[in-house]
């Protein structure tokens, strides 16, 4: 098992630095055919190209096609064919092709500019191979229920069909969370490093234990995925010379998915998603379009050369009876900065964690404000551990 381990971190730190060599010489390429857009919070014109993640999407896909001889060359090379782990063979290449066709819708994305129920459908489908291998392999569809509701609904629940549902739902929100939570330089790439190293410190943790085997499974994954997201950052980070487009958010969240569902800890993923999650309800009225929704819901540069809040503006007459009750609870929690005129206009915050954090914080340099994010990526992190480890101990026998 070591050797594996150290084999993935060698083919990984080559990932890394031919990552790190070739974006520089692909830039022109990407502007030549049309893929850039523009720095929305800077005052230059300059083209940014755009969706660099497939750059990091292949070669993360090309370390993970050499190292599956090394995975299972050990059991080709004993020539005993009866011990080949044919199921954990399918299971990676399953991934592999959830993975690969996240990335190619991702690439669509960028390059034809696909409506929002496309970027719903699209993940879905993308994750049938998985749910399809889960089905064979495992099968499990039986939750163990925390120890206060024992007494009403038993020792165990068995979702049935509704845990592929939710399955096929996690690979939806992980690839459309993280492209939400976005728009400001090195954010996500950021998130993504943040949470990728998380559940790199968790496997590590569970690697001795009982599910050892799938923790490794998501090792194989995860240790090239960082790699190839650390050269990106390089040039993703403030101030950006290249964009990483809706392929990255995309092949990021599938990757998680993945990771999650087949190493058997979606649960505990879900919790290094905590700054997700909120952007994502938070964002809710403006994502269904019961408030206005402008297409980008990026912070507004200043002209003190700082980010403050941007706001959607429409009439007031527009605003749904829904949105309306969306609007006061969130009135009620005081996390909306609302101004409504008597002539019937109407506007508020545009509802993501980025918008808050100004309204909350005041106006921020934009490299402050992603590290301002990141910080609480990394926090929730931290909660997210003391809530699986220490926390845990409540809910169930651990
Ligand atoms: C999502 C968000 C949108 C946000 C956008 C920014 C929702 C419903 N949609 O849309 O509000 O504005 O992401 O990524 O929440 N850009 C920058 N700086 C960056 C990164 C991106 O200015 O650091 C701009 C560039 O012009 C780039 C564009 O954002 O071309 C990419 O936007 P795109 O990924 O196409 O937007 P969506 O994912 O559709
Ligand atoms: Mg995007």
């Amino acid at each position: 098992m070591e050797n594996i381990i150290i084999i993935n971190i060698i083919f990984s730190i080559f990932t890394f630095y031919c990552t790190y060599n070739v974006i520089p010489k692909l830039k022109k390429m990407f502007i030549d055919a049309n893929l850039y857009g523009k720095d929305l919070n800077k005052k230059t014109e300059n083209k940014i190209p755009e969706a660099f993640g497939v750059v990091t999407g292949c070669t993360f896909l090309i370390t993970m096609f050499l190292l599956i001889p090394v995975i299972f060359g050990r059991h080709m090379l004993q020539n005993e064919g009866s011990k080949f782990p044919h199921s954990e063979f399918v299971e990676m290449l399953a991934a592999l092709l959830s993975i690969c066709c996240m990335l190619l819708l991702g690439f669509s994305d960028d390059v034809l500019n696909l409506r929002w129920r496309h970027k719903l459908l699209l993940p879905t489908i993308a994750s049938l191979p998985l749910l399809v291998v889960y089905y064979i392999n495992f099968n499990s569809t039986t939750i163990i229920v925390p120890k206060p509701l024992r007494e009403v609904v038993g020792l165990t629940i068995n979702l049935g069909v509704l845990y592929y549902l939710y399955m096929g739902m996690l690979a939806v929100f992980c690839t459309n969370a993280i492209n939400i939570l976005a728009g400001i330089n090195g954010l996500e790439t950021g998130q993504s490093l943040v949470i990728a190293i998380s559940i790199l410190i968790f496997n590590l943790i569970e690697l001795t234990g009982d599910c050892g085997q799938a923790h490794l499974f998501s090792l194989h994954f995860i240790i090239p995925f960082i790699a190839s997201t650390f050269a990106l950052i390089k040039y993703n980070w403030y101030p950006s010379e290249v964009f990483v487009g809706d392929t990255f958010c995309y092949f990021a969240g599938m990757t998680f998915a993945v990771v999650g569902i087949l190493g058997h800890f979606s649960k505990t993923m879900l919790l290094f998603f905590i700054p997700q999650i909120f952007n994502f309800l938070y964002s809710l009225p403006q994502l269904f379009h019961f408030v206005y929704c402008p297409r980008h819901r990026v912070p507004r540069l200043d002209k003190y050369g700082t980010l403050s809040p941007s706001y959607a503006e429409c009439n007031s007459g527009d605003i749904s009876i829904i949105g309306r009750i969306c609007l006061k609870v969130f009135s009620f929690f005081r996390v909306i900065d609302i101004k409504e005129t008597a002539d019937g206009k109407f506007k508020c915050n545009n509802l993501t964690l980025i918008n808050l954090c100004l309204l909350f914080l005041g106006p921020k340099k934009e490299k402050t404000l992603t590290i301002t994010l990141l910080t609480i990526q990394i926090v929730c992190s931290i909660l997210a551990f003391v809530i699986r480890y220490p926390l845990a101990s409540i809910f169930y026998d651990v």
